[in-house]
Parts: C-alpha cells; sequence; structure tokens
C-alpha cells in the first residue's frame, strides 16, 4: 500500500512561479509514489478574508486550473476544495476538545498575525475564533486522510508539529493508536525570489504568473534588479551580484546558458537589457506547454468544476471511513 500524503493551498487566484517551482511541481512529483490528496483551503481563506470574498470562487478555479496545467492528474491525486468535505470540520470539532488553548496561541503563524493586527485600526483587528482555531482546522485536513506525510514549506512546519502532537494527543486520551503522527515533507528546491528580490508574492507586485502571457513575462523580466553596480553596457558585470536576472538564470538556464551567461557578463560582452531578454525566451520556453494547457482550463471552467466536484466526492468517502472510525473512537452514538 502506498503512503498517503496530504497538503493544501489557499485559493489566492492565479498563482505564480514561486508557486509552481516550490509547491506544484513537487506535488506533481510525488504523485506516483503516493496516495495523494491535494486541497484548496478555501476555509482557511476565511480565517483572515471574511469580508472579501467577491473573488472567492474564481480564485478557487484559477488555483484549480493552475495545478491541472502544471501537471496535477486528477487521474492519480484527489484534488478537492475543502468545504466541499464538510467532515473536515465535523472532525475539526473532535481536535479541538482536546487540544489545550496556549498550543494554538503558541502557534508562531498565529503570533504573527496578531502583531500585524495590532498595529491597524478598528474592525478585524482582533483574532477571530475562527483564526484562532486555525491550526486545528489544518490538522483536521491532514487527519481525515490519516496522511504520512505533509509536503511544505518551512514556513508550515511548524502547523504539522502541532499536528502530530494533537494525533498523539486525541491517540493518548482514546487509548488508540488510530492516527498517524504525520511528518512533514520539505521540497529542497531553491526559493525564487521576486522581480525586486524579495520573496516573490501576488501582494508585492513582484511575481510572475503562471498563467502570465509571454509578452507579459518578457515586459515583466525587464524590470528585474541586475547588477546595480553595472551602470553601462562595456563595464564589466558580477553575476553574482546580480540580484534577480542571475538567479533566475540558475534556475532556467542550462549548465552550459548559465556559464555563457557568466562569461558574456564578466567580459562586458552583453547587456543586461539583452540578456533579461534572452532570459524571457528562455522562461517562456520553459512555461510553454503548461501555458497552453492553462488557457485550455481558461475556457473550459466547467472541466475544471468537473474535476474538482469528482474529486471532493472521492475525498468524501475516504474522509468518511475515517470520521467514522473516530466517532467510534470517542463513543459517540
Ligand atoms: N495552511 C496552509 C497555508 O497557509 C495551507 C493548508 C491548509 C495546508 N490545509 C493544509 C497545508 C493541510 C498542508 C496541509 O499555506
Ligand atoms: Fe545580470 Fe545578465 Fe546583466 Fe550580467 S548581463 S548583470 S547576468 S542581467
Amino acid at each position: 500500500m502506498k503512503q498517503r500524503i496530504m497538503s493544501g493551498m489557499r485559493p489566492t487566484g492565479k498563482l505564480h512561479l514561486g508557486h509552481y517551482l516550490g509547491v506544484i511541481d513537487n506535488w506533481v512529483k510525488l504523485q506516483d509514489d503516493y496516495d495523494c490528496y491535494y486541497q484548496v483551503a478555501d476555509w482557511h481563506a476565511l480565517t483572515t478574508k471574511y469580508d472579501k470574498t467577491e473573488n472567492l470562487r474564481q480564485d478557487v478555479i484559477d488555483v484549480v486550473s493552475d495545478w491541472l496545467a502544471c501537471g496535477i492528474n486528477p487521474e492519480k491525486s484527489t484534488v478537492y476544495v475543502q468545504s466541499l468535505v464538510p467532515e473536515t470540520a465535523e472532525l475539526h470539532i473532535y481536535l479541538s476538545m482536546i487540544t489545550p488553548q496556549n498550543w494554538v496561541e503558541r502557534d508562531p503563524t498565529l503570533k504573527d498575525m496578531a502583531k500585524i493586527l495590532k498595529t491597524k485600526e478598528g474592525m478585524g483587528t482582533q483574532i477571530n475564533y475562527g483564526l484562532m482555531g486555525y491550526p486545528v482546522l489544518m490538522t483536521a485536513d491532514i487527519l481525515l486522510f490519516n496522511a504520512n506525510l505533509v509536503p511544505v514549506g518551512i514556513d508550515q512546519v511548524a502547523h504539522v508539529e502541532l499536528t502530530r502532537d494533537i494525533a498523539r494527543r486525541f491517540n493518548n486520551v482514546y487509548n488508540t493508536d488510530f492516527f498517524n503522527e504525520p511528518q512533514p515533507k520539505l521540497n529542497n528546491c531553491s526559493l525564487i525570489c521576486g522581480l525586486d528580490g524579495n520573496k516573490m508574492g501576488k501582494s508585492f507586485n513582484n511575481d510572475i504568473k503562471i498563467s502570465d502571457t509571454p509578452e507579459v513575462t518578457a515586459k515583466k523580466i525587464m524590470t528585474a534588479i541586475t547588477d546595480r553596480s553595472r551602470i553601462k553596457k562595456d563595464d564589466p558585470g558580477h553575476p553574482d551580484e546580480c540580484e534577480v536576472a542571475f538567479k533566475y538564470w540558475k534556475i532556467f538556464g542550462s549548465e552550459s546558458d548559465i556559464n555563457t551567461t557568466r562569461c558574456e557578463c564578466e567580459n562586458a560582452q552583453r547587456g543586461c537589457a539583452d540578456c533579461k531578454k534572452m532570459l524571457a525566451s528562455k522562461i517562456n520556453e520553459r512555461m510553454a506547454k503548461i501555458r497552453e494547457k492553462r488557457a485550455y482550463y481558461e475556457e473550459h471552467p466547467e472541466v475544471v468544476e468537473e474535476i474538482i466536484r469528482n474529486g471532493s466526492q472521492k475525498a468524501r468517502s475516504e474522509a468518511q471511513k475515517i470520521l467514522k472510525e473516530v466517532k467510534n473512537i470517542v463513543k459517540m452514538y
């Protein structure tokens, strides 16, 4: 029997290259060796954006479209939406009963959010009950499929640790070994920075979307930071101080692309504008197939919706089995 994997992503709308290289590509590679459950965490979105839901439905479709375009295969993996698997909420209730309050209070993500909220004024400056329970909700996501492994970024590891703690606590309280203690599975790919050298993120306006056209990609790449000390084309450049463009070359170029770029840059044989034009072509080449698929799903949202419905149905029937066991263990009526 294959080991089980569960992971999720918030519906933030169209995804960027950071999502693709940092998360989705990794998910794609796991599909053959594991029984994978990939979730769009729409309830998680509500924990902070309960008052901004106008685009939520479209955001869910966009996220799933990006996953599918990148190679998530619904024949292999179960692709679903959290709120379409309401068993999640029911498991959350049972887990919330056994989770000490200070376990969620010490969650680093929540602490950060509290700090940010305190600097604002008016509505939404306090942590709502739902947000407080978010680490337990994520635990419910994972334990609902009794996953063995949770592929996440480093920022989510604390949550998976909490999941292990809660799983162990449940097993102790009810004298069972029902729940696995799932392990975080870190991927070892290097993070792609944004066009301005900071972390790539939608809200920082420094991202390249998976679904961006080649033209938009090229235009964005032209804004990428290079070697700040290089003023003129005949100044020798310093690839290692080229903050963004050369880093992208290292991600998207072949060994020989990278060597040639380094050499021509250091010998002032290539200007930064030309260099970035070439880089944009490289990126567009790599993304071409994915974008073709992406455009298909953009034109056929009904196909995406069908995949979501089927996947969520499949996830539900598995979830119901686990939940039945849990209720038995807790001795519910
Ligand atoms: N909390 C994760 C994030 O903000 C998303 C998420 C929701 C998740 N449920 C999950 C990740 C379950 C892993 C497993 O990015
Ligand atoms: Fe960076 Fe290329 Fe300019 Fe060199 S030539 S500084 S690698 S953009």
